[in-house]
């Protein structure tokens, strides 16, 4: 069995980079973590939350999935966020979809994909919602519109979550934040699809 001992070696020179700069680091983020943001964004390894907003460990809290769907059946996505909102005490929610992503492609190619498909379909739907805007795209628009549009509706399933609203209700200071990642050069862009308590558009 390969032991990917590069991967080992790679660790061990990372963490001593760090304790070089900072002797402390881990030492005091063991005690606790308090990161200010939760990030929910799709697992593509092209599309890695630390690096893109070069935070370190211990600032972002992470949930992702393929093409960064909120379902409220997703026990998994659902406990992510209540640890985040109601322990963590984050301030900020980040939904970040991206362009090329390879679960919106699947959604718009009607194939099968076989056990991928049932998560698939929340994208569908996300693609029924908004067919009118779609039937007319050259394929690439469609998909990068697609891509803008499931990072959209995210955010208001973020934002419909009895935790979110909970925590509105409680008087929280908590947004939700809609952003797209462009795979092409590495920048972010803010999609205006922010929320805050009650829902208000901000
Ligand atoms: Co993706």
């Amino acid at each position: 069995m390969k032991s990917l001992n590069d991967l080992f070696e790679r660790n061990a020179a990372w963490a001593e980079g760090i304790k070089e700069k900072d002797p402390e680091f881990f030492a005091q983020l063991s005690k606790q973590q308090a990161p200010e943001y939760l990030w929910i964004g799709c697992s593509d390894s092209r599309v890695p939350a630390n690096q893109i907003v070069n935070l370190r460990p211990g600032e972002i809290f992470v949930h992702r999935n393929i093409a960064n769907v909120v379902v409220p059946t997703d026990l998994n996505c659902l406990s992510v966020v209540q640890y985040a909102v109601e322990v963590l005490k984050v301030k900020h929610i980040i939904v970040c979809g991206h362009y090329g992503c390879g679960g919106i492609k699947a959604a718009l190619d009607d194939q099968d994909h076989g056990l991928m498909d049932g998560w698939l379909q929340h994208i569908k739907g996300v693609r029924q919602i908004h067919a009118e805007k779609l039937k007319d795209l050259e394929l690439d628009q469609k998909h990068d519109l697609l891509c803008e549009l499931n990072v959209i509706e995210q955010v208001k399933n973020v934002c419909n979550t009895t935790i979110v609203q909970n925590a509105w209700k409680a008087g929280s200071e908590l947004f939700v934040h809609g952003w797209i990642y462009d795979i092409q050069n590495g920048i972010l862009k803010n999609l205006d699809a922010d929320n805050t308590s009650n829902g208000e558009k901000k």
